[in-house]
């Protein structure tokens, strides 16, 4: 059984992916509204809520992890698996997918725009130069709240508008969702680029780690799919819907232990 977790919404992008290429694949997952946003935390705190995260998935059955969460991936994951020397065999991070992905699209100049702490980790750039990529990092840091909150488009456009001047400043020809709630902004994303009559490649690593999942994973279960949150949203149960439709059943823990 695979787990999935980030801190709300987001990793929702990587379950359906991986949904989608595997739909027999027994999925849990937990967003940990409770302690979100992660982009905005500290390395340490972000130990604390992946280990909680964790024990939780393990506690309700999830042999194997996903961490659909980039500030979890660069902050946790990645400085772990190296620290030990390993290539996570039961954990897939976001970026490495990502870059290997990327790597066979050619892309001449590269934007990732993430959370705080993604850009602060440095990582996604350390590994985009291992594939010979050349990249820059932008913060946008309440976005992803934005979206877990379900503000409105103006306020997001608003948020959005300097990534469009930085690609054009930058050069870049292809932008990266290096946060995993961004992709639901994307039509805001491309409706202000269509404005501003500027081609650009949209990248979501989310394929490429319903990929590697699917590489690494047992995906062939009964099409299980469980979810949890550690607070109760309603934006977050209508993307179950949409995503998952009647089979998106959500249950709020109460009291959870994974409260800081
Ligand atoms: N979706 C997560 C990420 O990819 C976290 C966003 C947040 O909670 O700040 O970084």
């Amino acid at each position: 059984m695979i787990g999935i977790f980030d801190s709300g919404v987001g990793g929702l992008t990587v379950a359906s992916a991986i949904h989608q290429l595997a739909p027999r694949a027994d999925i849990l997952y937990f967003g940990d509204l409770a302690n979100a946003p992660f982009g905005s935390k500290s390395s340490d705190e972000l130990f604390c809520i992946t280990m909680h995260a964790m024990q939780f998935l393990r506690s309700k059955g999830a042999t194997e992890i996903v961490a659909a969460c980039n500030s979890v991936s660069v902050s946790v994951i990645r400085p772990m698996t190296k620290a030990f020397g390993i290539q996570g065999t039961h954990v897939i991070e976001m970026v490495e997918p990502a870059a290997r992905s990327l790597a066979k699209l050619n892309p001449k100049k590269i934007l990732v725009i993430a959370t705080e702490a993604t850009v602060r980790s440095g990582i996604y750039l350390e590994t985009f130069s291992v594939y010979g990529l050349k990249a820059e990092m932008m913060a946008i840091p309440k976005l992803a709240t934005a979206i877990e909150e379900g503000e409105s488009t103006d306020v997001i456009e608003q948020m959005i508008f300097p990534v469009v001047q930085q690609v054009i400043a930058s050069k870049a020809d292809t932008l990266v969702f290096g946060c995993t709630h961004y992709p639901f902004a994307r039509p805001i994303f491309e409706k202000l680029f269509a404005e501003q009559n500027h081609p650009i490649r949209f990248f979501d690593p989310s394929i490429a780690v319903a990929e590697e999942t699917i590489r690494m994973f047992d995906t062939k279960g009964s099409g299980l799919r469980k979810f949890f949150v550690s607070k109760s949203s309603s934006v977050f149960e209508n993307a179950v819907q949409t995503f998952f439709g009647k089979s998106g059943v959500v249950e709020v823990l109460e009291n959870s232990i994974l409260q800081q």
